[in-house]
């Protein structure tokens, strides 16, 4: 018997409120945790409910110089509570803002990778995160992806802060997704479960988790993008998301969350079409790559196999095939539609490598074949 130590540790929001309908519970929510609200806000939430909070809208993927803007009206405001209610770019910004506000650093001394990658205060801003696609988790997460847009990349502020206090996941409030978010957000859901259960930092906590993600978004996630109106299928997707942010914050990721740090800086195009269009050729780079060394973890992509297609006895190969399938049922561009150049690839590679969701692959990927992956994502 081995005497190393192997424990793993669980964190999530402080308080999950799921199901149809629970938006109507956010203001008393939020009442339970301080009288003056700063709401950050989707450019078309209806945050009405909220009366007397400050409402600050945002759109598009946070970058510097918005959480620069958010975090000084929040210094302005001084809020004894921040909601997010929006796409997961807003709850990320809502999280930013929770722990920058209080002190007096700028988000670029605590960014990683490119950042200083100073620890964050511990003191934050209690956070109830709304979130209206399905896709990121970003609502029980203790990160925030931040747009760099100098260096052509997106990199994370971590720590345990940024967790919000409350989550509350209602459906309801993505059955106005048009059918291009609802897949790209899904596919965004499916992936990082798939990551956080191939990766080796998976744990006994985070296994069931990712693995009903993969089975809810592998039945409905077709069917919520022809069907917007399912809302059983809408549920699906919603707690699949929600699922997978609870195992990518106590797991890792991978190679496709490396990538789409490395191309989401660079193209305008949404995190969950980047993730699309590498999704296939990344987990079948992996799977030849672990059959290649012998490592462990080929086992764990045949599960994968069988919560995604529904089929026991399913194996490692069908889960590639059923992910092709699904990228081209779904129409996902390909990243030269994305607006990617080929003389940016050896950058992206570079990037990609450096990237701290990489670290969890199942397997090291090289330079050439990650270049493979990326002319296979054309
Ligand atoms: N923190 C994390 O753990 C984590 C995990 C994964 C992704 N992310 C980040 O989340 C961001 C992507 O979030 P997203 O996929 O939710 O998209 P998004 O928040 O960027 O929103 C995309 C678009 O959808 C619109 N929108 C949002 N909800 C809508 C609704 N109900 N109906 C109609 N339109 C709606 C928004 O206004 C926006 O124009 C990226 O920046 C990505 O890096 C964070």
């Amino acid at each position: 018997m081995g005497s190393g130590r192997t424990g793993s540790e669980f964190v999530t929001a402080g308080r999950v409120v799921l199901g149809a309908g629970t938006a109507a519970d956010v203001p008393g929510l939020v009442a339970g945790l301080g009288e003056r609200v700063l709401v950050v806000a989707g450019r078309s939430a209806d945050v009405s409910a909220l009366t007397g909070a400050t409402v600050h809208r945002h759109r598009g993927e946070p970058d510097v110089e918005s959480v620069r803007a958010a975090v000084a009206v929040a210094r302005d405001v001084r809020p004894d509570v921040v909601v997010g209610w929006g796409g997961g770019s807003v709850l990320d910004l809502a999280k930013c803002v929770a722990v920058l506000a209080p002190g007096t650093s700028d988000v670029l001394d605590h960014l990683e990778v490119v950042g200083r990658g100073l620890p964050l205060p511990d003191a934050a801003l209690p956070v109830v995160a709304v979130p209206t696609t399905a896709g990121t988790g970003a609502e029980v997460t203790a990160n925030a992806p931040v747009r760099v847009p100098q260096r052509g990349v997106k990199a994370s502020l971590r720590g345990r802060g940024m967790l919000p206090a409350v989550a509350v996941v209602d459906p309801l409030l993505t059955l106005a997704c048009p059918p291009a978010l609802t897949a790209a957000s899904g596919v965004d859901a499916l992936t990082q479960c798939l990551e956080a259960f191939t990766t080796p930092f998976a744990t006994p906590l985070t296994d069931p988790l990712a693995r009903d993600g993969l089975v809810r978004a592998g039945r409905s996630l077709r069917r919520v993008v022809e069907h917007g109106d399912d809302v059983d299928a809408r549920t699906d997707l919603s707690v699949a998301a929600l699922l997978s942010g609870m195992a990518l914050a106590n797991a890792k990721l991978g190679a496709v969350h490396g990538l789409a740090a490395a191309l989401g800086g660079r193209l305008g195009a949404p995190h969950g079409q980047v993730c699309a269009a590498v999704l296939a050729p990344t987990t079948a780079a992996n799977v030849a790559a672990l059959r290649r060394t012998g490592a462990p973890g080929l086992g764990r992509y045949d599960a994968a196999a069988v919560a995604l297609t529904g089929r026991t006895g399913a194996r490692a190969d069908d889960a590639v095939a059923w992910l092709e399938d699904l990228v081209t049922a779904l129409g996902v561009p390909g990243l030269g539609d994305l607006g990617l150049a080929r003389a940016d690839v050896p950058d992206v590679v570079a990037d990609a490598l450096a990237a701290s969701s990489t670290r969890g692959n199942p397997v090291a990927l090289t330079a050439e074949e990650l270049t493979e992956v990326v002319a296979a994502s054309w």
